[in-house]
This record gives structure tokens, C-alpha cells and sequence, in this order.
């Protein structure tokens, strides 16, 4: 949730902001702002509402130029979006700026006592109380990095920040508690701190992900980390600067969603490869080796997540239970951390989290840390918090996702949910055919995303104002899934049921303007869910149909259909899913909605 970025010694410190915050815009884009230290140690401030491109324009009218600054993307918490709300923060002399992300929970008694001192605040944010308390420190120590060290402590909640001073003007301190913050090292000496490396692949060859406690200040020759805990200054190996700009571009796709979208073969692909065997049951996970001991006396799985995580989640407990036959709960990340929970230490908890970063899942490990029970992550983005956190666990390689809704990060975790069931499961009957199908799965969905039914369907469907999504088994979470798509990216209401449940009180709301799509794939339950498309053409409302037999009964009955690729049941939400993905993605592009940004939402959300 909102995006940093910060220089000392890029030698055109207003193009990389802008160019950095425009790479963050997936954790905020309500508001946007800059401070350049200009050539007369001067400090300058450009603040919008809108998108980073309205902050291009303005700063581009300015003519603004420096080498130290620091910028802000924003998601709005405290303060209506306006600009006085947008970052950077500053102090009432204008000696201290600061860019923040994070919530800061203490904030109104902080701003009570020092508004008590004399201080006057221009915003209704949490996050300016920090710029005030480092200048009310600063006047007592005299220096900034002390200033900031004594505020810091004086802060409870989360945060990762960026300061700079004109009392110290050729200066950047960086600094914090949950919420990532990367520092990055170029070969000609500039340095760089962003709440994601992606903001820094066209700049820094090396990189430092930053831990909680940890204080970093910058000058052009050079960085110091502190260890706020222990005082101790901090020597931590760079790492390789892995993203390049290409991954963060579009390429020849209208928007990164369906760019995403068309790299679920690979991603699913990739989360196989190495750890997939077809011919025997053996599932190689690296990442579980050094807890293959304690996984021995595990008896039950507790898996934790929000979002589409969660729904990979429940699919998940499908999958771990039938083919491993082991007991599964699912909760929300944000319901388990205040949720009396009876665990003992033969539960295991799999924290699931394309970011790593999302506060709720962070806060729920938290709630468990000390407990003992082996905790598991199944993460995307390497080095993420989650993936510190949790004691061992498996990464998803989906590759960057940028778009808001998650779509191939959802088939990276479900595959990963897949080799965990057949990990744990002894002597699965459908082994073979399962892994057979799943190596091939790559090839026949790059072959199914070349038709345009779909899109088809979704411009004739797209003035519906509800929408229901049906579904069992497997295909249940698929429904809840599909129907958060359509919701987060085209802002028609939807809601998700599972099939069996739509007699028991939903069914009430169907009628000629209530179009349903429902998942009535081969299996055990094909027969119910051709029931329930009869209860809904009994009632007039129309139905787009999920099948995967061309020749299906099920397609004279129905007003649409998408055939998917047919596959054995654990598989089918690998097909169904992406049918889903790319109905919400039409669907949303027949109303012409900002597909990769939707509004009020963010793609991490690192708040609570
Ligand atoms: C946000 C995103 C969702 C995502 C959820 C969980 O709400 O908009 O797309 O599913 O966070 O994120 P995580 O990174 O933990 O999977």
C-alpha cells in the first residue's frame, strides 16, 4: 500500500521518481507527489491528485532538477484524497520531508502533544505527525539520524519511510517496521531506497532488502545500515539486481492483466518444473527439506490467506484432502489473528501470499509466532516478509504480477497446492494420470486462450448489474474467485455460490435480469449442477455455462457456453479459473474500466 521511491546521486533525481513511482503504481494511485533538493539547497515539492502522469505533467512544467529527492504513490487511509493529503510530508519551517507507508496508529495523541507544543498541521494524515516529531527532536540532538532514531521510537504501527532534511541537505535516511523497503547500489555510485526492486531495475545493479528495526542513511559517498535494537551498524551481502525493465513493460498487450493472463502456461509450467516426477509418486520441494522431520507428525493443515490467495486457498483444502487425505481448515488472514484458535503442534499453518507483504497474513503469523507449530509459505515474490517469516516454504515462480487482480499468481499457488497434495499423499491412485495431465496442462491452455468466445459472451453480458456464479467441489472457490474478478475489475456486483446452496435462499433473486455462470464440469457432480441450471431457466434468468464436453447436453439448455479443455477433477480448477479470469477481463473491457488500476483498491495491501 502506497509506493516509495528515493535517490542520492541519480543524476536526474526527478526523471527516476517519476519513472519509479510510475512502476509502483500497483500499491496506490489515488495521489502522488515529489521533493527535489534543487541546486540552492532548496527543497521542492510537487503534489497531485490522480495518477503519477498528471505528477509527470505538472513536474514537467516546472523544470524541476536535482540529484536527492524522494516520492510518494498513494492509497489513501487517513485523509480524503486531496492533494494536501498527498506525500511528501514536511514539518511547519519546511526543514523536513518525509514520504511514509504504513499506518501509524498512535498518531492522534502524537499530533495532540505536539500541536500542544506549537505545531501546525497542514494535512489530515497520520504519516505528517513523523515529519513534526523529527523536528521537534531535531532541536533538542542537532542531528538528523539521531532526530529520526528517537522518532522512530516514539511511532507504534507499521512503517517504511524516506527523509529528507535541509538541516542535512545532501543527505537520505531510510528506515523500517514491516512494509518492504529495498536499498539500491549502482555502479556509478548513485543509491536508491523503493518499496519494491521493480522501481529500481533500470538503475541499481545490486540490491539490499531492509529488515524491521533497521535505519539506513545515505550521503554520495556511500550507505551505513543500523540496527535500531541493538545500535550496531549492519553488514548484510548485496544481492543481484534479478528484474530488468522488459519484465516490468507491456510488450504488445493492451494491459498487464491479460498480459498476466497469457503467462499462466508459463507459470504454471514453471512451478512444476524440478519438482514434478511422472512416473513415480515423487514430489521433489526443496524448499520443505529441512523441516521434512517435523512434517512427519503433522496430522492437520490450517491454511491462512486473503484476496484470491485465499480462494487458492480453499481450493487447496479440495485438493489436499481428497488426494492426501489429510484434515484442512481455511481461514481469512484477518478473521484468524483475533480468532480464539484451539492448534496444537501437530497442526501445521501454510501462510499463501502472491506479495508476502499483505498485513493481514504478516499479522496472523505473528498471532502464531511463538507457538511452535511449523509454518509454511507459499510466496511469490522471493524475499518478501512472509517468506522470512514462516520457517520453510515453497515459491510459486509466477514472475512479476503487476495488474491489481491476481490471476496468474492464482494458478501458480493452486499448481503449488497440487504438489503439496501429492507430497503428502501415499500412494495416490490417480498419480500418473494427474501428473501426466498436469505436464501437458501448459500447451492446451495457450491453445485455449487463442479462441474469443469469451470475449463474445462478455459484450453481451457486460450491462448486467448482478451476477451470479455457481459452482461444487473443485469448482466452488473457482465460483467465489470469478465472481471477485468480475467484481474488483468491472464493478458489476456479483456473488458466488456454491451450486447446491442457490434453493436455500439465492435463488430468491433470480429473475431475466439476474444472468448466472455456472461451472458444470464432468464429475461426480455434473448431474446437480444440471439441476440447478434448471431451477434457474425455470425462473427465466439467462446462463453462460462452463463445460468441458463439446457435445455436452448441458448446451442446449443454457443461452451461452465456454468449452474449456477437459481434465481429471483436482485439475479442472487450473481450466475453469483462467475461463473465469478472462470472462471478468472482457467483461470489464466492453465498460471500458481501468483494468489494471480499479478504483479504491490496491495490489498490496500493507495495511490493516
Ligand atoms: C489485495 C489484492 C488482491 C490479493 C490480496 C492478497 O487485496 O488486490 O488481488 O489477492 O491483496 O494479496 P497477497 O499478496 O497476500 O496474495
Amino acid at each position: 500500500m502506497c509506493g516509495i521511491v528515493a535517490t542520492v546521486g541519480h543524476k536526474n533525481a526527478p526523471e527516476f521518481i517519476l519513472e519509479g513511482l510510475e512502476s509502483l503504481e500497483y500499491r496506490g494511485y489515488d495521489s502522488a507527489g515529489l521533493a527535489i533538493l534543487n541546486s540552492d539547497s532548496e527543497i521542492e515539492v510537487v503534489k497531485v491528485v490522480g495518477h503519477v502522469a498528471n505528477l509527470k505533467d505538472k513536474t514537467n512544467n516546472q523544470n524541476l532538477t536535482g540529484r536527492i529527492g524522494l516520492g510518494h504513490t498513494r492509497w489513501a487511509t487517513h485523509g480524503q484524497v486531496l492533494t494536501k493529503n498527498a506525500h511528501p510530508h514536511q514539518d511547519q519551517n519546511g526543514d523536513f520531508f518525509i514520504v511514509h507507508n504504513g499506518i501509524i496508529e498512535n498518531f492522534q495523541s502524537l499530533k495532540d502533544f505536539l500541536m500542544n507544543k506549537g505545531h501546525r498541521f497542514s494535512s489530515d494524515t497520520d504519516s505528517e505527525v513523523i515529519a513534526h516529531l523529527l523536528a521537534y527532536n531535531y532541536k533538542k540532538l542537532k542531528s538528523v539520524k539521531s532526530a529520526l532514531i528517537a522518532s522512530l521510537q516514539s511511532l507504534r504501527g507499521a512503517y517504511a519511510l524516506a527523509v529528507i532534511s535541509k538541516r542535512e541537505p545532501n543527505k537520505l535516511w531510510g528506515a523500517k517496521l514491516s512494509g518492504p523497503l529495498i536499498l539500491g547500489l549502482a555502479k556509478d555510485n548513485s543509491y536508491y531506497l523503493a518499496s519494491d526492486s521493480l522501481a529500481l531495475a533500470s538503475v541499481a545493479q545490486k540490491i539490499i532488502p531492509l529488515e524491521d528495526f533497521e535505519l539506513v542513511e545515505i550521503t554520495p559517498k556511500g550507505q551505513t545500515i543500523i540496527n535500531l535494537k541493538t545500535d550496531q551498524i549492519v553488514s548484510r551481502p548485496t544481492e543481484l539486481m534479478k528484474l530488468t525493465k522488459e519484465d516490468s513493460q507491456l510488450g504488445d498487450f493492451e494491459d498487464y492483466m491479460i498480459k498476466e493472463i497469457h503467462h499462466i502456461p508459463q507459470a504454471i509450467g514453471d512451478a512444476i518444473r524440478g519438482r514434478l516426477n511422472i512416473d513415480q509418486n515423487f514430489i521433489t520441494l526443496g524448499g520443505l527439506n529441512s523441516v521434512v522431520d517435523q512434517l512427519q507428525y503433522i496430522d492437520r493443515i490450517i491454511i491462512v490467506a486473503c484476496g484470491t490467495s485465499y480462494f487458492a486457498g480453499m481450493v487447496g483444502e479440495y485438493l489436499i484432502e481428497d488426494i492426501a487425505n489429510m484434515p484442512v481448515e481455511v481461514h481469512l488472514a484477518s478473521e484468524f489473528r483475533y480468532r480464539k484458535q484451539p492448534l496444537s503442534r501437530s497442526s501445521m499453518v501454510i501462510f499463501i501470499s502472491q506479495s508476502g507483504e499483505t498485513a493481514d497474513s504478516i499479522g496472523a503469523l505473528e498471532v502464531i509466532a511463538g507457538s511452535g507449530m511449523l509454518k509454511l509459505g507459499i510466496v511469490n515474490v522471493v524475499g518478501s516478509t512472509i517468506s522470512r517469516l514462516t520457517d520453510a516454504g515453497i515459491y510459486c515462480r509466477a514472475g512479476l504480477e503487476k495488474s491489481v487482480a491476481s490471476t496468474k499468481a492464482f494458478m501458480s499457488q493452486v499448481t503449488i497446492l497440487t504438489l503439496i497434495a501429492l507430497y503428502l499423499s501415499d500412494n495416490y491412485k490417480d498419480y500418473r494420470l494427474l501428473s501426466q495431465q498436469l505436464v501437458n496442462l501448459p500447451s492446451q491452455l495457450s491453445q485455449f486462450l487463442n479462441q474469443h468466445q469469451i470475449k463474445k459472451i462478455a459484450n453481451k453480458y457486460y450491462q448486467a448489474s448482478n451476477f451470479m456464479f455457481l459452482g461444487r467441489n473443485y469448482n466452488y472457490p473457482v465460483a467465489l474467485e470469478g465472481a471477485l474478478k468480475l467484481k474488483e475489475i468491472s464493478y458489476i456486483h456479483a456473488e458466488a455460490l456454491a451450486s447446491g446452496e442457490l434453493k436455500h435462499g439465492s435463488l430468491a433473486l433470480i429473475d431475466k435480469k439476474m444472468p448466472s455462470l455456472v461451472i458444470a464440469l464432468s464429475g461426480k457432480t455434473l448431474d446437480k449442477n444440471v439441476s440447478s441450471i434448471a431451477e434457474i431457466k425455470a425462473r427465466k434468468g439467462k446462463v453462460i455455462a462452463i463445460v468441458d464436453d463439446a457435445k455436452s447436453p448441458i448446451i442446449d439448455q443454457v443461452d451461452d457456453v465456454i468449452v474449456i479443455p477437459k481434465v481429471i477433477e483436482p485439475l479442472q480448477p487450473l481450466v475453469s479459473a483462467i475461463a473465469c479470469h478472462l470472462f471478468a477481463y472482457y467483461m470489464a473491457k466492453a465498460l471500458d474500466r481501468p483494468i489494471d488500476r480499479p478504483r479504491n483498491l490496491a495490489k498490496s495491501v500493507t495495511v490493516e
